[in-house]
């Protein structure tokens, strides 16, 4: 490690020991956000320790939601359906699953809120939930081009049926959300089926919701429950080891209390299809979610092509496995990934400068990227691009680099993981 937000990474030999992940952040802000607006006291261990899901803690606090925290443990006071005026904007920092999601419950509250967040989410779309969220009947404001800081003046709203353009589980979520302030039957319907964590989470806390292949419906008014819940470690953050995993054929990496959710789960399909060996050696379920023990030992890889719909299931893993894919014997081609544009980072770009910058062949397309196999990377000075993923993701590719990486602004990672490059360098044999 040198100096503040830079990261050395070395070369490695193998990834090898076990692991349990910090709490998955899809589920930690869905939690939270329902927690608060349940009826009675919601106790969650293992909440996700990223900086995303203290934006949505801080946004419930000014919302006069009262919450405490004990390291990973999080006990939210609900206050039933009524929230109460922040004086102040709600700062949503880096997080889009804090804006849009929330956006939904504060479409349902007869109050006005002001939602901003940092550089990188005021460069992202909202137009996605602006328009449904206003034909159910909320007042929303937003700067130039449906850019954050949005302005939400809810209450009243209305059932809607809805076909959403683009995939986005944080859309349906928002949409079905605000579902539960709107009189009559709300129905979203989506292009391609994302992860069903807000239909899940509804139900843990006593909502009656339909889900039926691409659709999901719910009836407003309705009150929910507190629960007990312990978040299953997260995949999205797992990603990282697995593929770290994936370099080395003696890897062995024991992975427990792992989030399974068969909605995001085929980034374990895809490994085990390019030769990772995975054995799935407990499961259970909890809240409708599944938690499983991984073993993995490491395999020759072979290369992958990822195309819609599983595009859509990999969307947070598309980074490692494009930084992993100049090693596979051959390669890996991205597509329908035009989304990837639009996140913490223009990942699409993101990932070709960082794999040039290591000698690597890539070729950027408008909607994905083609990566060939059978290469052999140097290391190098790289650059996290503000993007927790990105930063992550480069961490890895640089273990079976030629020669020492220098990660600029790789402190990006608390943003969903602050414990990786501790955790990484525990896993990695040099
Ligand atoms: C998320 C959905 C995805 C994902 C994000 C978390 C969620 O975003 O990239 O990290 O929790 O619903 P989109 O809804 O924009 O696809």
């Amino acid at each position: 490690m040198s100096n503040e937000s830079n990261i050395l990474i070395k070369p490695a030999r193998n990834i090898s020991g076990s692991v349990r992940l910090p709490g998955d952040k899809s589920i930690s802000h869905r939690y939270a956000m329902l927690g608060a607006i349940a009826e009675g006291a919601t106790r969650l261990q293992n909440f996700s320790t990223g900086a995303d899901c203290a934006s949505t803690l801080g946004c419930l606090k000014a919302l006069g939601v009262n919450w405490q925290r004990d390291g990973n443990s999080v006990t939210i006071e609900g206050r039933g359906p009524k929230l109460e005026a922040s004086s102040d904007p709600l700062d949503c920092g880096n997080s889009g699953s804090t804006m849009r999601m929330l956006s939904g419950i504060l479409a349902g509250q007869p109050f006005t809120s002001e939602l901003i967040g940092d550089t990188s989410l005021s460069r992202r779309p909202m137009a996605r939930i602006i328009s449904p969220l206003q034909m159910m009947g909320a007042r929303i404001t937003a700067a130039e081009n449906d850019r954050p800081p949005l302005r939400i003046l809810g209450g009243n709203l209305k059932a809607i049926e809805y076909t959403m353009p683009v995939a986005s589980a944080q859309v349906k979520s928002s949409l079905l959300f605000a579902g539960l302030f709107a009189a009559g039957e709300t129905c979203i319907e989506e292009p391609v089926r994302t992860r069903d964590h807000g239909e899940l989470a509804l139900r843990a806390f006593g909502a009656d919701v339909t889900i039926r292949d691409k659709h999901a419906c719910i009836r407003g008014p309705q009150n929910l429950r507190a629960i007990e819940a312990n978040i299953p470690g997260d995949l999205s953050s797992a990603a990282f080891f697995l593929c770290a995993a994936a370099l080395f054929p003696e890897s062995q990496l024991t992975i427990s209390d792992l989030g399974m959710n068969p909605t995001r789960s085929y980034l374990l399909d895809l490994l085990t299809g390019m030769g990772l060996r995975i054995s799935v050696t407990q499961i259970e379920e909890k809240h409708g979610e599944l938690v499983g023990e991984l073993q993995v030992h490491g395999a020759a890889l072979r290369g992958a092509t990822i195309a819609s719909p599983h595009t859509e299931m990999l969307i947070d893993e598309i980074p490692v496995l494009a930084a992993i894919a100049p090693y596979t014997a051959d390669g890996i081609e991205i597509r329908d990934a035009t989304e990837l544009r639009v996140k913490e980072s223009d990942r699409l770009a993101a990932i070709t400068s960082n794999l040039r910058a290591m000698g690597a062949q890539v070729e950027e397309r408008p909607d994905g990227l083609r990566i060939p196999g059978n290469q052999r990377l140097q290391g190098g000075e790289l650059d996290s691009f503000g993007d927790h993923r990105i930063a992550m993701a480069f961490a890895v590719a640089a273990l079976r680099a030629e020669g020492e990486t220098t990660i600029r602004g790789a402190d990006s990672a608390v943003i969903s993981y602050p414990e990786f490059f501790q955790v990484l360098e525990r896993l990695a044999r040099h």
